[in-house]
């Protein structure tokens, strides 16, 4: 009753709920594409839910993706929202733990970073670092097994981006305590951070501990590097914040360079090794285009299969189909959160959001609608290749896209299109293109040894675990393998 007499008509709808603090946060919890796809059939593209205690306001659609992740700075704010969580575990001074403008200057470091120079030596680091974990793993002796999918992913992703992004040195201290350690600081994301980062708990004294420990790690490797002098030859990201000055003239502070270090590999981390991890359940799912896929590679590169290079990549587009489709169905980010500070008229609407809310985008909801992807539901490679019936109809392809600069380089606005897997705007991902670098290599791999199925020789595929801030397969999530002839 309260919720209908109390109702402002220029807010957007109220998702009905019993309880006044806990509102919907259990049933978007446990499934939030279904909490998202179920409430825009009842209220609309644009609806506001309670989230712990904070009225959230849900635009969806094209033009809800535009109106939240393109929303103006003086609109729109991410730091209030995601620091309490990210700046323990980073540590200060980035991302989120600065004013915009810095984060932008740090984010244009990286990206220069992320050249196609650079990405020609990643290739075979990361196929090198692929093809050794399969040797050295006891799980994969033999001539076939079962094995629960994502442990192996997250330890690949981990192993592949910090040797590529993060060079040698950095690395072999992976096989040391580096991965303990990043497992401790992996404990700061769980959702409950939100409301318990402050905390002398457990866990938090372990986050604490870890970010300490780590950072001194890069800033001990960092000197290392620079003792090396002109003999250092590595591409990677470290070597080229080692060198970055920021606008004022300040150089990047050694202590900012390890925060980034860990921003990165944590950032790229959680959603590449879940993206990993789907691809293989799919492909396991899919028998058959795991033969495709390797067929692909002999017509292309030839039955002796060379080594994999940079080159070969663009010449796979089945393989590329892989990556993009499986990031249409399982996107790891499924909600992307603003704080407004300034009420926000919703175009087209008669709505103003007020600044006691947040908004909250979810850009997989236009990814999974009937309107540009026929059959869904349907993880279907072959739709981004010519001639498929179940082809997207998307309002515009990136290529298409108005371009921007946020003071981080080039990027498409992202506006018009229903696929956003890497969001868009001034906060959009700049590990777009190393992770499917790094995807696609891990793949192109994988399909060279193995032949993969369902552990249990169905067509199902698990559920997916929501549970912490990024989404991936439910656990235990087991496929066979059989090592190619
Ligand atoms: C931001 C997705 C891999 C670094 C983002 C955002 C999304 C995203 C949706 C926007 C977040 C927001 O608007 O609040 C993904 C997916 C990945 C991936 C799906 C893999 C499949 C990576 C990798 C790196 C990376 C490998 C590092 C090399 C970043 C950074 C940001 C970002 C630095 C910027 C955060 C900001 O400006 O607030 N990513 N990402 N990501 N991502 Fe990624």
């Amino acid at each position: 009753l309260q919720q209908l007499l109390f109702k402002n008509p220029n807010e957007p709808p109220m998702v009905f709920h019993w309880f006044p603090f806990i509102g919907s946060t259990v049933i978007y919890g446990m499934d939030p594409p279904k909490f998202f796809r179920d409430n825009r059939a009842k209220y609309g593209d644009v609806f506001t839910f309670v989230l712990l205690g904070k009225k959230t306001t849900v635009a969806v659609g094209p033009a809800g993706n535009d109106f939240i992740l393109n929303g103006k700075l003086k609109d729109v704010n991410a730091e209030e929202i995601y620091s309490v969580l990210t700046t323990p575990v980073f540590g200060r001074d980035v991302v989120y733990d600065c004013p915009n403008a810095k984060l932008m200057e740090q984010k244009k470091f990286m990206k220069i970073a992320l050249t196609t120079e650079a990405f020609k030596t990643y290739v075979p680091i990361i196929s090198h670092e692929v093809t050794s974990y399969f040797k050295r793993d006891p799980d994969f002796k033999g001539k076939s097994g079962i094995v629960d999918i994502p442990k192996k992913m997250a330890e690949i992703t981990i192993f592949t981006a910090s040797h590529a992004l993060q060079g040698s040195l950095i690395r072999s201290k992976f096989d040391e305590s580096l991965a303990d350690l990043y497992h401790d600081l992996d404990m700061g994301f769980s959702s409950i951070n939100f409301v318990l980062h402050w905390a002398p708990l457990p866990w938090n004294r372990k986050r604490d501990h870890a970010q300490r420990t780590v950072a001194k790690i890069y800033m001990d490797t960092i000197k290392e590097r620079r003792a090396l002098g002109d003999q250092d030859k590595e591409l990677d990201i470290l070597k080229h914040l080692m060198t970055s000055v920021y606008k004022d003239g300040t150089p990047v502070p050694d202590h900012e360079i390890a925060h980034m270090m860990i921003a990165l590999l944590m950032a790229g981390q959680h959603s590449s090794s879940s993206t990993s991890s789907w691809i293989m359940l799919r492909l396991a799912q899919n028998p058959q285009i795991v033969e495709d896929l390797y067929q692909e590679q002999v017509k292309v590169l030839g039955a002796d299969l060379p080594p994999l290079q940079y080159e070969h990549l663009a010449k796979l587009p089945l393989c590329q189909a892989i990556v993009k489709e499986t990031l249409r169905l399982h996107a790891p980010i499924h909600s992307i959160m603003r704080k407004v500070k300034q009420p926000m008229p919703v175009p087209g609407t008669k709505y103003v959001v007020p600044t006691s809310h947040v908004l909250l985008a979810a850009p997989g909801v236009s990814g999974s609608d009937p309107n540009y992807f026929p059959n869904p539901e349907h993880w279907d490679p072959y739709r981004w290749l010519p001639g498929s019936p179940n082809a997207p109809l998307m309002v515009r392809n990136d290529e298409e896209e108005e371009k921007v600069d946020y003071g981080y380089g080039i990027v498409s606005k992202g506006a018009g299109s229903p696929y956003l897997p890497f969001g868009a705007g001034r906060h959009r991902c700049i590990g777009e293109h190393f992770a499917n670098l790094q995807l696609q290599t891990i793949v192109c791999e994988v399909v060279r040894l193995f032949k993969l199925q369902n552990a249990d020789g169905s067509s199902n595929i698990v559920g997916t675990d929501y549970a912490s801030l990024f989404s991936r397969p439910l656990e235990p999530a087991k496929i066979r393998w059989e090592r190619r002839q």
